[in-house]
């Protein structure tokens, strides 16, 4: 629980987290502020920051409580974090973990991930949403929600947001300023997924779609070290040159024994507005023969469809153009 002195809430309220636009309190990353006899006494939660800026922030805790009248000195406690476990973990109070993924960028995970945790909710799920996709976050774009900002609840876990259909949402693009470029790389990357996957009040899921970024990287090794997915599903165009990322991609889970659910074909053909007829632009019949190959379910194919770059969900023509996630979201009701 927190305990914070209200004499100095408000200053630690204008000391802003290194990187994020969020400041400490919304953070949730003190634990216990006390003010006694001019010392100011803070203790921090235990955060995933390089060194250096753990010191920034330090010095502008210090700086800020000197400027108020009663503060005389100032200790920061900060607890280092916990080891991280050895084995895989479920996460808290979430049923079913699915991770979307591909080797290759662009080919319409987050687009996928976003629909498919929308249709669960709408058949009465509920349903989480993680973009792990930390340096190129794009559910706020997808989800028409640059602005919104996430918070802390008072055990210091971050709570997503509850979009209108109750969904339930978590990007670092909610945490960030959206010009911030986040430069963490190596441990402390894996330090900020971790937080992400264990220190988020999802309140009890059904379902929690994970958004992963491209390729076999620091995200995906953390992912696979530290959390039980019940499974993945790959995401593939059909060109021939998108196979071999493909299969990294397979491969990548299948080593980690993460299991398949199965691979879908976006963007597979085109449906000419004026003669009605489907046009295989980027090749056919690639993903569902690689499928049988491996030994994998097929999911389905999604078209190329303009109007899902911007989807507008109170077009007339949503649940028409949204049909083939529901045909897949339907699928993994009895994964
Ligand atoms: N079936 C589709 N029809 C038309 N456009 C699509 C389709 N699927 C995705 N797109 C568009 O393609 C672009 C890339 O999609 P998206 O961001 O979902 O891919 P991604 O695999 O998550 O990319 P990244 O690897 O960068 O995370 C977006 O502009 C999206 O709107
Ligand atoms: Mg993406």
């Amino acid at each position: 629980m927190t305990s914070i002195d209200q004499r100095l809430r408000e200053a630690l309220s204008q000391v802003i987290y290194p990187d994020f636009s969020l400041d400490l309190l919304s953070m949730g990353v003190v634990k216990e502020a006390s003010l006694q006899e001019g010392l100011a006494r803070i203790i921090l939660r235990p955060i995933a920051a390089p060194q250096e800026k753990l010191d920034l922030l330090k010095s502008q805790i210090e700086k800020t409580l000197l400027t108020l009248g009663q503060v005389e000195r100032v200790s920061i406690e900060w607890p280092t974090a916990n080891r991280p476990p050895n084995q895989p973990v479920r996460i808290d109070r979430v049923g079913k973990t699915i991770a979307v993924g591909s080797c290759k960028g662009g080919v319409g995970k987050s687009t996928l991930t976003v629909n498919l945790a929308r249709c669960l909710q709408a058949m009465g799920k509920n349903a989480g949403l993680l973009d792990l996709d930390i340096y190129g976050p794009s559910l706020p774009a997808i989800l028409n929600i640059k602005q919104a900002r996430v918070n802390a609840d008072s055990e210091g876990r971050i709570i997503p947001l509850v979009l209108p259909d109750g969904l339930k949402a978590l990007s670092i693009g909610f945490m960030t300023a959206p010009e911030q470029a986040l430069v963490w790389r190596g441990p402390m990357l894996i330090k900020l997924v971790r937080q992400l996957l264990h220190k988020t009040a999802w309140h009890g899921l059904d379902f929690l779609l994970l958004d992963l970024p491209p390729g076999t990287g620091d995200v995906q090794m953390s992912l696979l070290r530290h959390i039980i997915l019940d499974g993945v599903i790959i995401v593939s165009t059909p060109q021939e040159a998108a196979l071999d990322d493909t299969v990294r991609g397979i491969n990548m889970f299948q080593r980690s024994q993460v299991p398949i659910i199965g691979l879908v074909e976006n963007m597979s053909y085109f449906i000419c507005p004026s003669c009605q007829s489907a046009h295989y632009i980027f090749g056919r019949d690639t993903v569902e023969p690689l499928a049988r190959r491996m030994n994998l379910n097929f999911l389905g194919q999604i078209p190329l469809n303009p109007a899902l770059q911007q989807l507008d969900r109170q077009a007339k023509d949503y649940a028409e153009i949204t049909k083939p996630y529901d045909e897949l979201a339907r699928k993994l009701l009895t994964v």
